[in-house]
C-alpha cells in the first residue's frame, strides 16, 4: 500500500511521559525536583561532586524503572507495525524507557538513558536498574569510580547525532510530542526537517518556543490527541 508518508522521524520530549506519571522539566515540581540545573546536569558538577550527583540519579531511577507506557507511546507502536517499522524513527530527550516498553523500535535516546551508566576509562556502557556510584566497578576494564550515569550533561555531546542527521534529511515528516523546543539541538531539529521540506506537526499542551516551524499544531494531552491522529494518518484521512 502506498503511504501518504514514507519517512516519519518523531521527536519526543517529558511531555509525552506525563501521562506515565512523571512530571515534565519545566513545570513546577519539575524532574529536576528542585534542584538548579548547575548541581545535578552539567558535567562541572559531576566532577565537583560525584556522590551527590550520583545520588540524584539514583533516587531518580525506581520512578522510572516503574513507569508504564501510555497510550501515545503505544500509538507510536501501531504505527510502526503498520508503516515498514524502519521508515519511523523515533528520538527521544528522555532517558526513561517508556518507549522500549510500549515495544517501539527504531528509539534513539541523545539525552541518555536512566538504566545507563557509562565507563570514563574505556566507554563501556553497563546496562543497570541498580544504583550507581563512586565505587561501582567496570564489569570491561575492572577500574573502580569511573562509572557515570549515561546521561548527557549540559557541556557534552549529544549521542547518535550521525543517525539523527541522516534521518532528519530523509523524512518527509517531522511529528514532535512534548518538548517546550527550548534545549538545543534538539530544538532545532525541526528546522533541518523543514529545510529538507519535510511536514512538521507538533503536539503538546500549549505554545512553544520554536511554534513558528510548526505547520500543524495539536494542543492537548499526547495521550489523547496523538493516538488520534495515528488513526486518521493510518485511514489516510488527514
Ligand atoms: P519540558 O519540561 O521543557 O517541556 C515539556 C513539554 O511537554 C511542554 O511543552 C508541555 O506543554 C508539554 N506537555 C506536558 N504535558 C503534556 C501532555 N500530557 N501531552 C503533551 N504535551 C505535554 O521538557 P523537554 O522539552 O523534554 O535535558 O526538555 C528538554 C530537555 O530539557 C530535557 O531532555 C532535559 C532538560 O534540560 C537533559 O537532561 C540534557
Amino acid at each position: 500500500m502506498t503511504r501518504l508518508y514514507k519517512n516519519i522521524f518523531i521527536l519526543t520530549g517529558a511531555g509525552i511521559s506525563a501521562e506515565s506519571g512523571l512530571s515534565t522539566f519545566r513545570s513546577e515540581n519539575g524532574l529536576w525536583n528542585n534542584h538548579r540545573v548547575e548541581d545535578v546536569a552539567t558535567i562541572e558538577a559531576y566532577y565537583r561532586n560525584q556522590d551527590f550527583v550520583h545520588q540524584f540519579y539514583n533516587d531518580m531511577r525506581p520512578e522510572l524503572f516503574n513507569a508504564k507506557p501510555n497510550p501515545a507511546h503505544l500509538a507510536i507502536t501501531k504505527l510502526q507495525k503498520e508503516y515498514p517499522a524502519d521508515n519511523i524513527s523515533v528520538v527521544t530527550q528522555n532517558v526513561d524507557t517508556l518507549h522500549e516498553k510500549a515495544g517501539n523500535k527504531n528509539v534513539y535516546h541523545i539525552h541518555g538513558q536512566i538504566n545507563q551508566a557509562v565507563c570514563l576509562n574505556c566507554g563501556h556502557i553497563l546496562e543497570t536498574w541498580g544504583d550507581v556510584d563512586t565505587e561501582t566497578v567496570c564489569p570491561h576494564c575492572e577500574v573502580m569510580g569511573m562509572m557515570k550515569p549515561n546521561i548527557v550533561f549540559f557541556g557534552e555531546n549529544l549521542l547518535c547525532m550521525d543517525v539523527v542527521e541522516r534521518q532528519l534529511r530523509q523524512c518527509d515528516l517531522f511529528i514532535s510530542i512534548g518538548t517546550s523546543g527550548v534545549v538545543f539541538p534538539a530544538a532545532g531539529f525541526v528546522q533541518t526537517a523543514k529545510y529538507y521540506g519535510a511536514d512538521t506537526m507538533e503536539f503538546t499542551l500549549e505554545a512553544t518556543a520554536n511554534n513558528y516551524l510548526f505547520d500543524k499544531h495539536i494542543y492537548g494531552k499526547a495521550g489523547e490527541t496523538f493516538p488520534k491522529f495515528v488513526e486518521e494518518l493510518l485511514s489516510e484521512n488527514i
